[in-house]
């Protein structure tokens, strides 16, 4: 582990690094740091190093994982890639996207992480630390959201141990999460238009700039079988789009507010984002009867962070 902060120790880092990458080769999990939130990472050609990642979330179903690799010739190596797939991945990767598409190198990403279908998750993560991971590795990682099924993502590296540190064998310290939500996924299947299956910082706008109208996914719950309600929940119950709270509720303002928990107090949608699940977590250690949360706009990136505030609150399947 490291200091938190992702920038000094260059060379413990690099040793660091190869202790990882040794840990992925010997089917051991590593706490891996995003641009998103933390992962636990495992070989995505190892079975029994993907078992072990779906056992030590005690995710209730084999869910599809995330391929995470090092760049997009790597994609093309195990997913197909259409037009749209490459003009996505120029315009937004390195970065928090996530394309699912045809699997094409059924190996390189097991059936299990696959979770049987013939599609694969695709991601060329942006942080340093992820990429020199990836780049010593060699080969494709899952990498799930390091929480325990039905937790809160850890977007910082003390949240990330807590939720699955005595299951890794290895811990990388890339300080905090600058996005702080999972990536935005969309499925590129043949014949079909472009689907969100989950929002994320890579915006609506932003992916219809490049590709078109998107399709809907609600209708679509199967492809991303992943999206369960209360997927992110802390202990105490979760209400949204709230205005007060009672004095024994913990209230998470967004804009000016005298609560000792603002998501942001300038109202910026980015900042809200990365504060969002340390901030539920913060709230939850308190013990409050209730965690209640004021209305977050629902444009930009505000819809990602209101997906994720839906599922808290347990309002979407
Ligand atoms: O930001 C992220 O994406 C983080 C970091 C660590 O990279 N990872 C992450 O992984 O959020 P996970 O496993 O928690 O979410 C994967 C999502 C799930 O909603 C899953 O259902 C969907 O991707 N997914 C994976 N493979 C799929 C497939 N073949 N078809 C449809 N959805 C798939
Ligand atoms: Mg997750």
């Amino acid at each position: 582990a490291g200091n938190g902060d992702g920038q000094h120790q260059p060379d413990g880092q690099a040793s660091e690094v190869e202790r990882a990458a040794a840990a992925l080769r010997a089917g051991g999990l590593v706490i891996l740091p995003t641009e998103t939130v933390y992962g636990l990472a495992a070989d995505a050609a190892n079975p029994r190093a993907v078992a072990a990642v779906y056992q030590a979330k005690g995710r209730p179903s084999f869910n599809p994982l995330i391929a995470h690799v090092a760049d997009v010739e790597a994609v093309r190596r195990i997913a197909v890639l259409d037009e749209r797939g490459e003009a996505l991945a120029a315009a937004f990767w390195p970065g928090p996207l996530t394309i699912v598409a045809p699997v094409r190198d059924a190996g390189a990403v097991s059936d299990l992480a696959r979770a049987g279908l013939d599609t694969v998750a695709v991601r060329v993560p942006g942080h340093p630390l992820s990429r020199a991971l990836l780049a010593a590795f060699g080969g494709p990682v899952v990498a799930p959201s390091a929480n325990r099924s039905g937790r809160p993502s850890p977007t910082t590296y003390a949240d990330a141990i807590e939720e699955t540190g005595p299951a890794s064998a290895a811990a990388l310290d890339g300080g905090a999460c600058r996005v702080g939500l999972e990536s935005t996924v969309v499925a590129l299947l043949p014949g079909e238009p472009a689907r969100l299956l989950r929002p994320g910082s890579v915006t609506r706008a932003q992916l219809e700039a490049v590709v078109g109208p998107l399709a809907e996914a609600e209708a679509d719950a199967k492809r991303s079988p992943g999206r369960l309600a209360l997927h992110y929940a802390p202990d105490a119950p979760v209400r949204i789009n709230e205005i007060t709270a009672e004095p024994d509720e913990a209230f998470l303002a967004f804009g000016r507010s005298d609560s000792p928990f603002n998501l942001s107090p300038t109202g910026d949608l980015a900042e809200a984002a990365a504060n969002l699940f340390a901030m539920l977590r913060a709230a939850d250690r308190t013990k409050p009867s209730a965690i209640v949360v004021a209305p977050i706009p629902d444009e930009g990136l505000g819809e990602a962070i209101n997906d994720r505030l839906k599922r808290a609150a347990g309002y979407v399947g």
